[in-house]
């Protein structure tokens, strides 16, 4: 188990908060690393809840969530939501979203989605979403990464420019870190 999780670490990841509103309105979030794009047509995403997440089965009954994809200056907020209980959402500035998720202020994107399927994924839950709205809110900035089980950020020399498309940006990234 030791092994599994010090190898699988080596996976550097962005973190984003999963969130999304109880029958009465209150909200709920939880920090995720699992989180992943899976189809372009139908726009599916995915991620990863464990079964001891005790925000899962309200995001599950909620039938809809938001991912907010975490910007770099954001560990404080990406430690706030990787607890279990208290009010994860004591000062925390939010607005809910077109699905009624809370979109959180300062995140780098924002993925709207409904609940479309919950697979089967041993010790977690593989949680299947629609894309029904998202956006881009900071475009260029630099995203919060987790890797061997810290936070870090992209080195400046690194980072995409504001204006280039993804792709063509993270093979310049590449060529420059081969060079
Ligand atoms: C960087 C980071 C990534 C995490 N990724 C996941 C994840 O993918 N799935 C998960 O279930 N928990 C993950 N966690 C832990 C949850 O955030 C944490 O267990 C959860 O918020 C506990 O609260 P809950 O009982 O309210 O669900 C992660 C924590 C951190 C700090």
């Amino acid at each position: 188990m030791e092994t599994l999780k010090s190898v699988l670490s080596s996976f550097c990841t962005g973190v984003a908060v999963i969130t999304a509103r109880e029958r009465d309105g209150r909200p709920v979030g939880m920090a995720v690393q699992s989180f992943s794009s899976v189809s372009l047509d139908p726009p599916l995403v995915c991620f990863c809840p464990a079964r001891t997440s005790t925000t899962w089965p309200k995001i599950r009954a909620a039938g809809a969530f938001a991912v907010n994809i975490l910007a770099a200056d954001q560990r404080e907020l990406c430690r706030t939501f990787a607890v279990t209980g208290g009010d994860k959402f004591a000062g925390v500035p939010w607005r809910a979203g077109g699905n009624g998720a809370p979109l959180l202020d300062g995140v780098l994107a924002s993925v709207e989605c409904d609940l479309e399927d919950v697979l089967d994924g041993g010790d977690h839950a593989i949680a299947l979403g629609r894309v029904t709205a998202l956006t881009a809110h900071r475009a260029g900035e630099p995203p919060l990464l987790y890797f061997r089980r810290a936070y870090g950020r992209l080195p400046r020399s690194a980072r995409p420019a504001a204006s280039a498309s993804m792709s063509s940006s993270m093979a310049a990234a590449r060529s420059r870190s081969e060079a």
